[in-house]
């Protein structure tokens, strides 16, 4: 999994039981998410479709150091989908533990907010993806009579 960013816990972030509020690791995610899911794409335009089933492993204090990291888990035609993990990490111990994670399904979409292919294509099962720019942005029904050709030299590139 790829760092993401990382983030310190405020007294300002604590909801009324003296932990980070739920909300708010969600929002972290979901921005640290949508940045690393444009990056792949090579697009600003690409919205949340789906967050999965989410569990709080464990509360987290104000003066805590949150490290978000991402991963690409599968890309379709117009959709890729990313698990995110936030963990809380002592520095001084060298030691993180989980506090959540979840999978985000994002859609890119054009100007008008329709959904349209991606413009790359990526290694399956979540390794790099490789921005190929060999299809314009166009509407999906276009874009689903083509196929999409995996990038030649993919493999040299894995990580
Ligand atoms: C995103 C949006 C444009 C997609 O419209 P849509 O009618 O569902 O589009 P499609 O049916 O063509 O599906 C688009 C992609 O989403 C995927 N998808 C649709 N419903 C899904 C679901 N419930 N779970 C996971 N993926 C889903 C489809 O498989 C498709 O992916 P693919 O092209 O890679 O195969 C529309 O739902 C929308 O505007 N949603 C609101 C987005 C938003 O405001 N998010 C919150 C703030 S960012």
């Amino acid at each position: 999994m790829k760092l993401l960013t990382t983030r310190i816990c405020m007294y300002s972030d604590v909801g009324v039981h003296g932990s980070l509020f739920g909300g708010t690791i969600l929002a972290w995610l979901g921005e640290a998410g949508t940045a690393f899911a444009c990056e792949h794409c090579g697009s600003p335009r690409m919205v949340t479709k789906r967050i999965s089933e989410v569990v709080f492993e464990r509360s987290v204090k104000p003066g805590a150091i949150i490290q978000i990291y991402g991963k690409l888990v599968s890309v379709g035609t117009t959709s890729l989908s990313v698990h995110i993990e936030a963990h809380s990490r002592d520095p001084e111990a060298d030691r993180e533990e989980l506090v959540c994670k979840l999978e985000t399904v994002f859609v890119h979409v054009d100007g008008q907010g329709e959904p349209c292919a991606l413009r790359w294509t990526a290694h399956k099962h979540g390794a790099r993806a490789r921005r190929v720019a060999l299809v314009a942005p166009g509407p999906v029904s276009t874009f689903r009579a083509a196929r999409i050709h995996p990038a030649p030299d993919s493999s040299a590139t894995a990580s």
